[in-house]
């Protein structure tokens, strides 16, 4: 990758791409029916913090999708250095080709990356992968409430016009063919704690960097942690704990 990246700049070397922490990946996982996980797809992987958490909980082989292959080669490292690399199995694809390679999965997980093929479709597609009353675990930037500040709702109007309430997100569940066993909402800390508070000095660092398109992504990085501190509680990463009718 050419070294100003903005991705690489800004995100480089992170263990966590998106909110979230492993404590957390830990209850959602203790949330799901106890049975026996053989064949497990991680989509949308990143840098592999939440495979490493099921792989060594479950002490089953994870295979980690993710598109961009900077972030697997870090991964592998990260599962090398914790001696896990026989339980990690990455694949650099699109997570909207999973139903391709894939087939009989018995959990299909994934944290803040089903958005970027759309919600709906990353469930209607996904289906064909899991196995009959198999389990998915999504996490999708949701509305808590109606209260939403103007600021906020004018934010998300350009950044992610297709959120939708915790409800509306129900309905897409059932209407994709799976029933909803539970739901699981990140705290702010999962938002701050090794995340946002990583991210906002990199981004201030690189306002002024030469390349324009790292300058944008460091102003809208910091615009978007600005929102998030005067959010009061409207959005938030849900867990969606679904079984494949
Ligand atoms: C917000 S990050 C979350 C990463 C990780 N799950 C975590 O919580 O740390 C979203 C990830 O999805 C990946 N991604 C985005 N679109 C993708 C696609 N169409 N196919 C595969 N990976 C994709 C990105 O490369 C990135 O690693």
């Amino acid at each position: 990758m050419h070294e100003t990246s903005p991705i690489e700049l800004l995100f480089g070397g992170m263990e966590k791409l998106g909110p979230g922490s492993n404590a957390d990946t830990l209850k959602v996982l203790n949330m799901l029916p106890k049975r026996p996980y053989e064949v497990i797809v991680d989509a949308g992987c990143g840098a592999g913090r939440q495979s490493l958490v099921l792989a060594q909980q479950l002490q089953t082989r994870v295979h980690a999708v993710d598109s961009h292959e900077p972030f697997l080669t870090d991964f592998l490292q990260r599962a090398k250095a914790a001696g896990m690399e026989n339980l990690i199995q990455t694949h650099c694809m699109d997570i909207a080709d999973i139903s391709n390679c894939f087939r009989e999965v018995d959990l299909l997980w994934s944290e803040g990356a089903a958005y970027n093929i759309g919600f709906p479709h990353a469930l209607r597609t996904w289906y064909r992968a899991v196995k009959t009353e198999g389990i998915v675990v999504v996490s999708e930037l949701s509305w808590l409430h109606g209260q939403v500040p103007a600021q906020v709702r004018e934010f998300f109007r350009s950044c992610y016009a297709d959120m939708r309430s915790t409800n509306e997100n129900c309905s897409i569940i059932q209407d994709a063919g799976y029933d909803l066993l539970d739901m699981y909402t990140l705290p702010n800390s999962a938002w701050i704690a090794d995340y946002y508070d990583v991210l906002e000095p990199r981004a201030k660092a690189l306002l002024n960097h030469a390349d324009e398109s790292v300058r944008v992504l460091a102003a809208e990085t910091l615009e978007e942690i600005r929102i998030f501190g005067c959010a009061e509680g409207s959005y938030g990463y849900v867990f969606f704990i679904m079984q494949k009718v």
